[in-house]
């Protein structure tokens, strides 16, 4: 595996990519990019000049995985999104190795904190289906994980919750939001 900049050129692994996108959101996520035509619009947002897109490729040149980032407060912060991984390739490093390349670009270009937005959209932690308004950084202490949520991932790349955004997909529907110093 090679982790490489996607470029605009790369018609084929830019199609593989608005695939990608609607293949491993589509179980928890499925209003993320329910058709091609849409995950390919996302990429093609994610090619734009300032953003940080980058792919793991196998030694065939096919796509494993996807990541990008959008700078803000003066390149001081980048947002990591979206991040995918091939679903029958995903718990075998691949999503540590493109997050470990990012923070690495991150760095090269001078960013400080990394941060992102985890939709729980599908009952997936215990911040789903509770009153947040009430105690909530208890809540975000104690969370957990029911259906592998991906924040445990982050979690386990170093990164922590800084906060949440209630009602964000719908009622009980949060975004969890994380961040890491790099
Ligand atoms: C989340 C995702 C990018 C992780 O990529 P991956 O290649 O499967 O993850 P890795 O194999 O690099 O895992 C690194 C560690 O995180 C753990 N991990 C990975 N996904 C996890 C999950 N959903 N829940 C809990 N732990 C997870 C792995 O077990 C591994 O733990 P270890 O270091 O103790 O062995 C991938 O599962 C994916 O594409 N999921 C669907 C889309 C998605 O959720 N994107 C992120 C939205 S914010």
């Amino acid at each position: 595996m090679q982790i490489i900049s996607l470029s605009s050129e790369n018609a084929h692994l830019i199609q593989q990519a608005g695939q990608l996108l609607v293949d491993a959101f589509r179980e928890h996520w499925p209003d993320a990019w329910p058709t091609l035509e849409e995950g390919l619009k996302e990429v093609h947002e994610m090619l734009e000049s300032e953003r940080i897109c980058r792919a793991a490729v196998d030694e065939q040149g096919n796509l494993l995985g996807i990541i990008g980032g959008i700078p803000g407060y003066d390149g001081h912060v980048w947002e990591l999104h979206p991040l995918a991984v091939q679903p029958s390739m995903q718990v075998q490093g691949i999503g540590r190795a493109l997050v470990e390349d990012f923070e690495e670009q991150v760095r090269l270009k001078g960013g400080l904190t990394i941060t992102l937005g985890s939709d729980d959209e599908d009952s997936m932690t215990s911040l789903a289906n509770v009153n947040l308004y009430e105690n909530l950084w208890e809540k975000i202490r104690d969370i957990r994980n029911l259906k592998h949520h991906p924040f445990e991932f982050y979690q386990k790349m170093g990164y922590i919750i800084t906060g949440i955004v209630p009602d964000a997909n719908g009622i009980g529907k949060p975004d969890i939001l994380m961040a890491k110093r790099v």
